[in-house]
């Protein structure tokens, strides 16, 4: 092949997590002669820290639910390249995309690179995403880009275990596990992260002959599975974020003394809400499931594409 096909890999990590994930996902394409590879990492000029502290932890969900990018490095694309595919790696931050990536995606570079491309996302989360594909969805429209494909990546220790064992690791650092497995250990599988080479494979087999990358590329491969016990859940999640997020923005940036007091009260109402509303709502949408099955199956069927299944 004269011309090699060209990907642009777009990603940010703390942990080394997704840095993980999208090297599994990409080697195949980085080890084929005919593929050339470019990774972007973005780098935040104020880097977010990790392990997060308790309340910087929290005060940063309103900046997350409302998009406000912070400042990041300058990159060293000039935005004239030309791709053949993005790939955008991301982590959710608050039922989110993370910040880091809402900054590149808001950025001039951006403007020029995924203007009318075939784009990929690649997310690594604990397993609250469809909220935070619902905005990239959005941002990608706005920059004229394509989504062709959804590969999601969640945490191995299911809806419960995630529910402490994840939030436990990026305040302390230390993936576990706990209390003798009783909090199990967080993050990915490593054999969840190795086998997303085929999702790299398939790209080969799209790009390589004449068959056209559109959004079947990377059907039958199981790259998300949407849990539907989760959509509502994550609706009320961000539409209570989005109100409590309002008030915490109106008060003062981030860091700022005056929101201390009424992140205390947020952090009361999520616990609240977390163990009370959930449990109930979840159990309420269970009797009526009868007479909802194929609303779900609908929005089951729209959260999981492009790539089904
Ligand atoms: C501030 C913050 C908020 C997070 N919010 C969510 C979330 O809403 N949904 C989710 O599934 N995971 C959430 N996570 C977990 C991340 O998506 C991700 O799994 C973890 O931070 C590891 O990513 P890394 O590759 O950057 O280390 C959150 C993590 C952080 C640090």
């Amino acid at each position: 092949m004269l011309n090699k096909k060209r990907i642009l890999i777009v990603h940010y990590s703390q942990s080394g997590q997704l840095t993980e994930v999208v090297h599994g996902f990409s080697q195949p394409l980085v080890d084929h002669p005919d593929f050339e590879v470019t990774f972007e990492a973005i780098k935040p000029i104020q880097e977010f820290p990790f392990p997060w502290p308790f309340l910087r932890f929290f005060d940063t969900f309103p900046e997350c639910v409302y998009l406000d990018p912070p400042a990041i490095q300058e990159s060293k694309l000039t935005g004239d390249e030309n791709f053949d595919l993005i790939i955008v790696a991301y982590q959710v931050w608050f039922l989110s995309p993370s910040l880091p990536i809402t900054a590149f995606l808001q950025s001039a570079v951006a403007s020029q690179l995924l203007k009318g491309k075939p784009v990929i996302t690649l997310i690594a989360c604990r397993n609250m995403w469809l909220m935070a594909q619902e905005e990239m969805k959005i941002m990608l429209l706005n920059l004229d880009a394509k989504l062709i494909g959804n590969v999601a990546l969640v945490d191995a220790a299911g809806n419960a275990g995630s529910f402490l064992a994840t939030p436990l690791w990026v305040l302390s650092g230390n993936k576990g596990p706990r209390l003798g497995g009783i909090i199990p250990k967080a993050g990915v599988a490593p054999e969840v992260i190795a086998a997303s080479s085929r999702f790299g494979e398939r790209i080969i087999d799209r790009m390589s002959s004449d068959k056209c990358l559109d959004s079947s590329v990377l059907i039958n491969l199981g790259a998300v599975d949407v849990n539907e016990k989760l959509i509502s859940s994550e609706k009320a999640a961000k539409r209570s974020f989005r109100i409590w997020g309002m008030l915490l923005r109106s008060l003062g940036p981030r860091g700022s003394l005056l929101r201390k007091p009424v992140l205390f009260l947020y952090i009361l109402f999520l616990v609240s809400f977390i163990v009370i509303v959930i449990p109930l709502s979840m159990l309420f949408k269970l009797l009526i499931s009868p007479l909802t099955r194929n609303k779900i199956a609908k929005q089951k069927e729209y959260y999981g594409g492009p790539s089904g299944p």
